[in-house]
């Protein structure tokens, strides 16, 4: 489906859903199963399309994977390591695939490329070139720093690296590359990320110490080793939810739940935020595995501006767009700063949302890091463009609900990459 005409909702989002599992713990659980001794389990494994490039690359490289309806079982290569890929591996639209399977390869004596669609040929790489050279390896991007990635893998020293973004994928990248180095690896972020992999490398038998520097930024440190074979369950994914939970916190009258949703604090900053802008939001909190999981419920109430900045910005790094409609129905202004990575996600995601809720009859301001929404403004009817971005076209689809009429969404073909039948689960609550 490359398009779509969305229509209104004529009455409230009501009733309990479920989401797909969670995309970021899927990729984890599949390669650092490929890295360990024996064989991983993931229950529950995403079947975001994203997750397939994911497989899809491991098999490349001789890793057993069977899959059966409700878990996949890796069979790593553990201290034998890859075998020869025989071409360049194609990790998809997949940024997570590439980056932590660069990371993951960089310590064997091997020779890859790593390619991808042309949408992820767009995206920067030097973020993961430059600490795994320092730590030994030889890796190459094309000009402007981004994929292909040529890398020759081999003897690697441990190093600190002070990281300049606060990206989950890079502070992985480095850590999984650590477990093949000669001595400790440290990450220092700036504001701390998403940590699934720190978790799943402990549940695997890894030693990783956390230390949450007082505005010194968070340090993470590996020390190297192997990793054993372990059972993991995949929570809901939080991103996925998102779309449903702000599609109730839109519609008057609302009151939604999202079952089983995996709720670490490093990814739900979106919740908190809704929160803050005066919805009433509960999540109910159960263990799993190392994550947390439970269900969240939404119930629809007048919203109010805010302002997010840094230190929010990574748990809700995939929600900001969502963020941006919200906005439109909230009393005031509300501002976003500091959130220029948004620039070099799946598409430019500022401008491609400062451009769709312009069209819709939204007030918006553009800045280079963020943007600027002035509420509450009736949506109108209008065409809007997704630009092959999921998650612009969940939040495109998200809008027309609340919107005067239909809303067409162009560009919506890649909305499988994180949720395959979001279309249908939104029409089943609505
Ligand atoms: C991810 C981290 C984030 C996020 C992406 C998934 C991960 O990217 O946007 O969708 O699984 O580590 P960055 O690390 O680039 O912030």
């Amino acid at each position: 489906m490359t398009d779509a005409e969305v229509v209104p909702a004529t009455r409230p989002l009501r009733g309990t859903v479920s989401v797909p599992t969670d995309k970021a713990v899927s990729h984890r659980g599949a390669i650092l199963g490929a890295l360990a001794s024996g064989t991983t389990v993931v229950r529950g494994y995403s079947p975001a399309g994203d997750c397939r490039s994911t497989l899809y690359v491991l098999r490349a490289l001789g890793v057993a994977i069977e899959e059966t309806d409700d878990a996949i079982r890796v069979t790593g290569w553990g201290e034998r390591g890859p075998g020869e890929s025989g071409g360049p591996l194609d990790c998809g639209r997949s940024g997570t695939t590439m980056r932590l399977m660069t990371g993951a390869l960089a310590g064997f004596p091997v020779k890859m490329v790593l390619t991808g669609d042309p949408q992820l040929l767009a995206r920067p790489m030097e973020r993961v070139a430059e600490p795994l050279r320092a730590m030994g390896a030889t890796v190459a991007t094309a000009a402007g720093g981004v994929p292909p990635i040529g890398l020759r893998g081999g003897k690697l020293h441990g190093i600190e690296y002070d990281m300049p973004v606060a990206s989950a994928q890079v502070k992985t990248a480095v850590l999984l590359a650590g477990l093949r180095a000669s001595g400790p690896t440290t990450v220092i972020e700036p504001v701390p990320s998403r940590d699934h992999t720190e978790r799943m490398l402990r549940t695997m038998g890894a030693t990783v110490d956390v230390e949450d520097g007082d505005g010194a930024g968070r340090r993470v440190r590996v020390r190297p080793g192997g990793l054993e074979a372990a059972e993991i369950t995949v929570p809901g994914d939080p991103s996925s939810a998102a779309p449903l939970v702000v599609a109730a916190a839109l519609v008057p009258g609302s009151d939604l739940t999202v079952a089983g949703v995996g709720l670490n604090p490093t990814r739900t900053g979106l919740f908190d935020v809704l929160r803050r802008m005066g919805s009433e939001i509960e999540q109910g909190t159960a263990g799993a595995d190392g994550e947390p999981i439970g269900d969240v419920r939404i119930v629809h109430r007048p919203l109010h501006g805010t302002t997010v900045g840094a230190p929010e910005i990574p748990s809700m790094v995939d929600e900001l767009p969502l963020l941006g409609l919200l906005a439109t129905q909230a009393e005031g202004r509300t501002e976003v700063s500091e959130a220029q990575e948004l620039r070099v996600k799946e598409s430019d995601r500022i401008a491609v949302l400062v451009k769709g809720l312009t069209t819709l009859g939204a007030d918006v301001e553009e800045r280079p890091d963020g943007f600027v929404v002035t509420g509450p403004t009736r949506l109108h009817t209008g065409y809007v463009n997704a630009a092959g971005d999921h998650r612009m076209a969940m939040t495109f689809a998200v809008a027309a609900l609340i919107a005067s009429g239909p809303v067409h969404v162009s560009g919506m073909q890649t909305i499988g990459d994180s949720f395959p039948g979001f279309m249908a689960t939104l029409q089943g609550v609505r």
